[in-house]
């Protein structure tokens, strides 16, 4: 280049092979690294034999999801060495929370990995990629600039998978330190977006054809955003679902994941009140015994959690409840595990998520002496499983017989077939018009399985949709 002249990048066409792990969060993240990229260049691809950059969009939550992480990295040199061999390069990047928690040790353990990144940093992934041009780059700082001021525009979430439904950011990091989680020190202090960007997002969002827009933050019901278009202090989840649920065409809005400890009684009311917001609702326990939650520092008693759960219902008595649990915690008593099957069983949950206790470096929980045996671990998971898988079936054996309305989204495996999702979240297969993708239909359940549901278009007038249904409030809140 010569002195003086104007810097421009040549734009090469290149592929991008992103592969997320972890939450929700990773997924929304990964697509937008896809946007990040494609001014330079960069379309996805699903194979990683063509990229000329894997990104590994990485989970540290339990030890296996970030073991995995070098296994995977061990075949993708292999991949590499090829392309070097063919005199072709492929850049292989880290993000997301093992980037973070591992920094420079990960180059230190995989010396071939040309960029490691945190999941505040990758709106420099064009600088970063630039520099690792010359040898491996670690960028784990958090930055003083916030990652979504420098992000461009969202290309509609088609990276995050259907655009029917999207994911949105609203919140990241977490000021809980629960004693067992690593997420405060992987995504930071708590910080939650504008609600003018929000919105913005959202409505760009619908535009491109979502419907089904799910909230996201690593404790997303502490939402606080300010309110930036010329109203004053912050805004909360509620105030902000309530705003969001004017959007014309959105049809669905959900949240996840929330803390007991943070669900206000305006957000409750807001589950009453709002056809919008689907009455499905993810909020982790993790344990039903109240001495070991205060040991996780949960901060709120097993008692605490079943009022909150009455007053949801009560609120929207339609509403199913999901939740994660961990067993096996330091220092979990057979009697402390006892307490948590009894909740389990007394909330009857319609979808749960359970974890074997696993020590994570650097949190306070690893570090207490009195750690459960693994087969002690495995026995209670597999006793809590049994539980919980049977409530989920339960709940899903339920719905047969009932007309739910079915927000399709995607073809299915077989000809003519449609899958969408129930207001509940759960796939439902049915012989639809390939058109139908973007709209809602009342379908009649036929079918229930673990995990999906089959059903047929509900099309006998005569046969209407059972009282209970259109009591519980299931209808959808707008025509598209
Ligand atoms: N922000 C969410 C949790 C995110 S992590 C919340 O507060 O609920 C998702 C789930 O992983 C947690 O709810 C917990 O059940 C599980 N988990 C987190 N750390 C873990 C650990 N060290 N061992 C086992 N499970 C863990
Ligand atoms: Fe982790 Fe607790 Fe924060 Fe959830 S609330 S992200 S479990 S520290
Ligand atoms: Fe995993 Fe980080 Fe999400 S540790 S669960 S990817 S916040």
């Amino acid at each position: 280049m010569r002195y003086g002249a104007q810097r421009r990048e040549i734009v090469v066409a290149k592929k991008l092979y992103v592969k997320t792990y972890g939450c929700q969060m990773n997924v929304y993240d990964s697509a937008r690294m896809a946007d990040v990229l494609a001014p330079h260049g960069y379309s996805s691809t699903d194979s990683p034999e063509e990229a000329d950059l894997v990104i590994l969009n990485t989970c540290n939550i339990r030890e296996k999801a970030a073991e995995k992480v070098y296994s995977e990295l061990g075949r993708l040199n292999l991949l590499k060495q090829e392309r070097y061999a063919e005199g072709r390069r492929m850049y292989l990047a880290v993000g997301g929370c093992v980037g973070q928690a591992e920094g420079a040790e990960l180059l230190r353990r995989a010396p071939f990995v040309d960029l490691v990144m945190g999941p505040q940093s990758y709106h420099r992934l064009p600088d970063l990629l630039r520099r690792a041009e010359s040898g491996g780059v670690v960028d784990t700082e958090f930055p003083s600039e916030n990652k979504f001021d420098h992000l461009p525009e969202e290309s509609g979430g088609r990276a995050a998978g259907s655009r029917v439904s999207a994911f949105l950011t609203i919140q990241e990091g977490c000021d809980r330190f629960c004693t067992f989680c690593v997420v405060p020190y992987t995504r930071g202090a708590e910080f939650s977006r504008p609600v003018q960007d929000v919105e913005n997002e959202a409505r760009r969002l619908v535009a491109c054809g979502a419907r089904d827009i799910t909230l996201l933050g690593q404790n997303v019901n502490a939402y606080h955003g300010i309110n930036s278009a010329g109203g004053s202090g912050e805004v909360s989840l509620a105030a902000l679902l309530r705003r969001l649920a004017d959007i014309e065409g959105l049809q669905r809005l959900r949240y996840t994941t929330s803390h007991p400890r943070d669900l206000s009684a305006d957000l409750i009311t807001a589950h009453g009140e709002l056809p919008a917001l689907m009455p499905f609702l993810h909020l982790p326990v993790q344990s039903g015994s109240n001495r070991i939650l205060k040991a996780m520092n949960r901060q709120h008693t097993a008692e605490d959690y079943r009022s909150l759960i009455e007053k949801l219902r009560q609120a929207r008595p339609d509403i199913a409840l999901s939740s994660d649990f961990i067993v096996g915690f330091p220092g979990e008593t057979e009697a402390e595990f006892k307490d948590t099957l009894e909740l389990a069983r007394d909330i009857d949950y319609a979808q749960a998520f359970f974890f074997k206790y696993s020590p994570r470096p650097g949190t306070p929980a690893a570090d207490n002496d009195a750690q459960v045996p693994e087969d002690v671990k495995s026995a209670r998971l597999a006793a809590l499983q049994t539980i919980l898988t049977r409530s989920q079936a339960a709940f899903n054996a339920s719905l047969v017989g009932r007309t739910l309305p079915v927000l399709f989204e995607r073809p299915g495996r077989h000809a003519n077939q449609m899958l969408g999702r129930t207001p509940y979240s759960q796939w439902v297969h049915a012989d639809m018009p390939a058109d139908i993708g973007g709209q809602c239909a009342d379908i009649v359940i036929t079918e229930a399985h673990t995990n999906s549901l089959a059903g047929r278009l509900l099309t006998d007038s005569s046969q209407q949709a059972p009282t209970v249904a259109r009591n519980m409030g299931l209808e959808e809140g707008r025509p598209a």
